[in-house]
């Protein structure tokens, strides 16, 4: 299956990958390797990362042999990702043992959990970081050269890193992630994200607004806003909305304080209006919505948009309302769907993605045939499927026991996926015979005679260069398509 383009959420292809900085820093005097695992979220953290090493004299490094530090920025969402880190750091053991001096550092989620374990019962590591104290790399940096063992896996209330500017790595030069939350307040109960990444808070929407516009003014052509549950996002000067009285909260995300008061907010509808003005030719993306927090607001101000891409990431997990209790989703089967009928009724040509869960506790065969039977209705474009994986510490792992046994997970996961093709590549069949607008990205990666891109539904668009250039907007007609993949011509250009 052809897979390309860059702003999956967990994209397998990238998993580890080694990423160049787009805007080389300072001249360094040292060299950084930084590997990166996980989702977006984690692949933007590492920019800033890099942003804050080169200010104590790093450069980044493409391999580990002429490495002084090496960072792995690490996801802990499911087993198996955790499992790949420790291997990697077994790897590592043997480049210590050539180079003494050499710092192996772990960042970003497996951090706060398995602090001790990294540092005393493994021995693998000098440095341990979470995501909210990359400000102390410096010092930590500094005390791990110094031989000591550095850690600081402190959660913020308050971190956003938000005039920090991000070193951006293994970037196209036309799409880039902008963080605007950090956190999760949401306590799903099989997720790790809560404890990992901490409370949830907003960032600053000035300096949003302004980074998009730095980006577009080096040349960038599309920004995908990023958070956990970006629905939530509320700006009232700093610090977790949930300070707040919820009544204000609530009101102030639906736009029903008085306007003297209403004014002091930032919600996530207002914030897109805000990016989407930066200039037309700017595409705006995010991800990720949630069910229960979506409002008509941000559909409605998705529709005036031209800019504004017409596509929700909005996860399911599961189409059974039991289950969806269980799992703590805060949204019944009939009320996903109903989110979902508002999106068509508002944007009837908007692309709709999801992610689900297979084999959570106690799910039924009968649980398992619901899921299915709402990936039919909803007719997704693409979804991320994942058998569930038991997370220490979360909600489910406390209260229910993990008993689907690993080969019923495995066929169940199966078959959700063999539905997901099916319903994808007839989801692409319904834009053969029609003109797409694409922002050309890159060179595909199978043909140098070819661009990809997207269309505004998110879907990968390959089509032959002809005089087109990454950045340029294309008018295509799709003529062919595969389950991953739209095929087609320009019919004229636009730029
Ligand atoms: N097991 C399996 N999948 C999980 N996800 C989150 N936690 C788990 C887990 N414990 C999936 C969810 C989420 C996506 C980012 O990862 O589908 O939306
Ligand atoms: Fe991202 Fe969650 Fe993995 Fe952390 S645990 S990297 S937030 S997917």
């Amino acid at each position: 299956m052809l897979l390309e383009g860059n702003n999956k959420i967990i994209d397998e292809s990238r998993q580890g990958e080694v990423l160049q900085p787009a805007n080389h820093p300072v001249s360094a005097t040292k060299k950084l390797y930084l590997e990166s695992y996980g989702c977006s979220m984690n692949f933007s953290d590492s920019e800033i990362v890099a942003s804050i090493m080169a200010g104590i004299g790093f450069g980044i490094t493409k391999t580990t042999d002429d490495a002084d530090v090496i960072f792995l920025n690490t996801c802990a969402i499911r087993d198996n990702a955790e499992q790949r880190i420790w291997a990697r750091l077994r790897d590592f053991k043997t480049a210590k043992r050539k180079k003494p001096g050499l710092i192996v550092g772990v960042l970003g989620c497996m951090a706060e959990r398995l602090k001790s374990d990294l540092l005393e019962k493994q021995k693998l590591v000098d440095l341990v970081v979470g995501p909210d104290s990359y400000r102390d790399l410096p010092n930590l940096v500094a005390a791990a050269e110094g031989g000591q063992k550095a850690v600081n896996v402190l959660l913020s209330r308050e971190e956003t890193y938000a005039e920090i500017s991000p070193v951006r790595l293994g970037s196209n030069g036309i799409s880039s992630f902008i963080s605007i939350t950090r956190g999760c307040d949401n306590m799903c109960s099989f997720c790790v994200v809560p404890f990992t990444r901490g409370r949830e808070r907003s960032r600053d929407p000035q300096t949003i607004v302004e980074e998009a516009r730095q980006l577009f003014e080096s040349g960038y052509r599309e920004v995908i806003l990023l958070g956990q549950n970006v629905d939530s996002y509320l700006w009232c000067g700093g610090g977790p909305k949930k300070d707040l009285p919820e009544e204000i909260v609530h009101k102030a995300m639906n736009k029903l304080l008085p306007e003297t008061e209403q004014e002091k907010f930032c919600t996530f509808a207002d914030l897109l209006e805000q990016v989407a003005a930066v200039h037309p030719d700017l595409r705006v993306r995010f991800s990720t919505s949630n069910p229960r927090d979506m409002t008509d607001a941000v559909l409605h101000v998705m529709a005036k948009h031209d800019n504004i891409c017409k596509s929700v990431h909005l996860p399911v997990q599961s189409g059974n309302s039991d289950l969806l209790e269980k799992m703590n989703r805060g949204y019944t089967r009939e009320e996903y769907m109903h989110r979902i009928r508002r999106i068509r009724e508002i944007m009837p040509d908007c692309g709709i993605s999801t992610d689900i869960i297979s084999g959570f506790c106690g799910e039924t065969e009968s649980a398992h045939q619901d899921t299915i039977s709402l990936m039919q209705w909803a007719g997704y474009d693409f979804a991320y499927m994942f058998k569930y994986s038991e997370r220490p510490g979360t909600l489910a792992a406390r209260k229910y026991a993990d008993d689907i046994p690993e080969e019923i997970k495995t066929r169940r996961l199966a078959e959700i996926i063999s539905a997901q093709t099916l319903i994808s590549h007839e989801s692409n069949r319904q834009n053969v015979g029609k003109i797409c607008r694409v922002l050309a990205e890159a060179v595909s990666k199978r043909s140098s005679e070819h661009l990809s891109g997207r269309n505004s539904q998110n879907k990968v668009v390959i089509f032959p260069k002809g005089n087109f250039k990454p950045g340029d907007y294309a008018d295509v007609l799709i003529h062919s398509c595969t389950a991953a993949t739209l095929l087609g011509n320009p019919v004229e250009s636009s730029n």
